[in-house]
Parts: C-alpha cells; sequence; structure tokens
C-alpha cells in the first residue's frame, strides 16, 4: 500500500490573466489531498473519492459506477492519471485507489489538482515507476485539462512544488522567496462553480471586447509583479492595496460575485490589509491578508457575513509518499 498526498493552493495575484501569459503568484497551503493506491489480482482500476462521495470500477474505456451514473465525469481526470503512470510501467495491473481530502472541492483552492499530483505520485510508487516532479506536473496538467478546458497549470504546479512560486505558462516556475509568513484568512462562501465555465466566460468576454479585456489582463500581470517587490520587502500595506486593486479587476471580467464581495468586504472591514476572491471566481473561495492580530477578528466576520473561514499557512512541501 502507498500513500501520497499534495497540497491546496491559494492564487495570491494573477488568476484568469495567467490564462493569457501574464505572471501569477500562488502559494501552497497547509490543507492536503491523500491518494492511497493498491494492487488488485484482476486489471481493473477502482477509484474511491471520499469526498465527491463517488466511486466506480473502469475495465479499459468501460465504466461501472458503484452507486450513481452521473459520476463518470469526475473520475475520468483521476482514471487518466493512473493509466498514465501504467503505461509508463508498461504493464497491465490492477489499481484500487482511495482518494481522501481535506480540501473542499470546487472552491478555487486547487482541489482537483490536488488529487491528481497525489494519485499519480501514489501510483507511481506503487508500480516502481520512477517520476521526476516535472514528470507528475506533466501528468496531473493533462487531467486538469480534461476538467477545466484550457488551464494555465498553476494549480498543478504550486501542488507538485509546494511554497510559493512565480508561475507564467510556457516557463520555468521561479520559487520565490518570501521570508515574509503572508498571514492570510481563507473565507468559503461555499457556494461551488466551475473553474472551466468561468475561464471559458473569461476567454468569450476578450474575444468580444478584445482591447479592453486585452488592457485588463496585462494590467493584472503588472500587478503581480509589483506585488513580488512587496513580498520581497515584506510590505503588508502595500500587497493589501494590491489586492484589493487585483479583486476590482477580476470583478471587471466578470468572475466576482455578491456573495464573494460580502466576504470581502467584512474582511476588509474588520482590518484586514486587503481581500480578493481566490482562483476561478463565481463563489469558493477569498483571501484576506490579514495581521497575525486581528486573524480572530476576520474570521468572526466572515463567519457572521455567512461564509465559513480559515487561518491558512504557507507549507513548503509539495507532493509527497507519506511514511
Ligand atoms: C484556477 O485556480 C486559476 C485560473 O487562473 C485557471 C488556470 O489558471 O488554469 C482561473
Amino acid at each position: 500500500m502507498v500513500v501520497a498526498s499534495a497540497p491546496a493552493k491559494v492564487i495570491l495575484f494573477g488568476e484568469h490573466f495567467v490564462v493569457y501569459g501574464e505572471p501569477a503568484i500562488a502559494i501552497a497551503i497547509d490543507k492536503r489531498a491523500y491518494a492511497e493506491a493498491t494492487l488488485r489480482k484482476d486489471k481493473l482500476i477502482y477509484i474511491n473519492s471520499v469526498n465527491l462521495g463517488v466511486s466506480g470500477f473502469f475495465k479499459g474505456r468501460h465504466f461501472q459506477p458503484e452507486k450513481d451514473k452521473a459520476t463518470l465525469d469526475k473520475l475520468v481526470p483521476i482514471k487518466n492519471s493512473v493509466t498514465k503512470v501504467l503505461g509508463k510501467a508498461n504493464e497491465t495491473i490492477g489499481v484500487n485507489l482511495d482518494i481522501q481530502s481535506d480540501i473542499p472541492a470546487s472552491a478555487g483552492l486547487g482541489s482537483s489538482a490536488a488529487v491528481a499530483v497525489s494519485t499519480t505520485a501514489a501510483v507511481g510508487y506503487l508500480v516502481g515507476v520512477k517520476l521526476s516532479k516535472e514528470d507528475v506536473f506533466e501528468i496531473a496538467l493533462d487531467a486538469e485539462r480534461l476538467i477545466h478546458g484550457t488551464p494555465s497549470g498553476i494549480d498543478p504546479a504550486i501542488s507538485t512544488y509546494g511554497g510559493a512560486i512565480i508561475f507564467q505558462k510556457g516557463k520555468d516556475f521561479k520559487p520565490l522567496d518570501v521570508k515574509l509568513s503572508i498571514p492570510l484568512v481563507v473565507g468559503n462562501t461555499n457556494l461551488e462553480r466551475s473553474t472551466g465555465e468561468l475561464v471559458a466566460a473569461v476567454r468569450r468576454m476578450r474575444d468580444y471586447y478584445p482591447s479592453i479585456v486585452g488592457e485588463i489582463i496585462k494590467i493584472g500581470g503588472e500587478i503581480a509583479l509589483r506585488a513580488i517587490e512587496a513580498l520581497k520587502r515584506g510590505d503588508l500595506k502595500v500587497l493589501g492595496e494590491l489586492l484589493n486593486i487585483n479583486h476590482a479587476l477580476l470583478s471587471v471580467i466578470g468572475v466576482s460575485n455578491e456573495a464573494l464581495d460580502h466576504l470581502i468586504y467584512a474582511a476588509r472591514n474588520s482590518g484586514a490589509c486587503g481581500a480578493k476572491l481566490t482562483g476561478g471566481g463565481g463563489g469558493g473561495c477569498i483571501i484576506a491578508l490579514t495581521e497575525d492580530s486581528r486573524i480572530k477578528k476576520v474570521i468572526a466576520a466572515i463567519e457572521r457575513a455567512g461564509g465559513t473561514a480559515f487561518q491558512a499557512r504557507k507549507t513548503d512541501e509539495g507532493v509527497r509518499v507519506e511514511p
């Protein structure tokens, strides 16, 4: 039996704009997805996702759900990662996969990427295929394409490598050396949404208003660059202001909504340095940069505004095989 795990992420700056080649900054946080892999005697692939409440068997392309037919879409990306790794082993082996996660699903915290990353690592270790982090990232990115259409790759990258990174599509990821602990509160609207649909909606808006949306995307990239400097200086005031400006741009491209704005204003009004939505938007989560002394106050304000909230800490540990 092998268990591997991978962390959730929050995007500090640059979601959506990153899909069009602008830089974005993400950190891995201390919530993880766990994949437990065991060998089967037959050649089936069995996947059980505890959090999604779905499970079923794959025999080649044929799928046999355990409970509900509608589960196929949710399990196919995971199965894709498993078969890719088995393909590298050049063997047709059966595998059981049990997935459990601390990461809320469809909330902008990269749960699907963390599941794909941990699955890939667990199955690779189980069948004795040596996978570099780059291999794990590529296989997980392929699974993300099945879920999100045209992902930038930022989610599987941060989940694989951990820490803080500057991500730019098509370029090598740069680890960002931040001394600052980046004190954050994550607030969840608990409205689930599809990142793929939001990315597609932004693309339609950009196609319709190329010069306007194109400029907004470029400004999004400039904010990320300024934020890198502020992170290096440990300047919470400027970082807070940049978060607020970044959120305004995300509103302009249509990915915020009333529920998100409600939590964001609750956080700002209770003393956060700045707040924005994080991830795809349309529901899911916000982040609030909050000095340590005000964390409890901000969490309480978000909860009074109808969300759930927790303090998030950066973790440097990306994907790992559990002892
Ligand atoms: C999703 O966590 C981040 C988006 O920018 C999509 C992507 O980069 O793949 C919205």
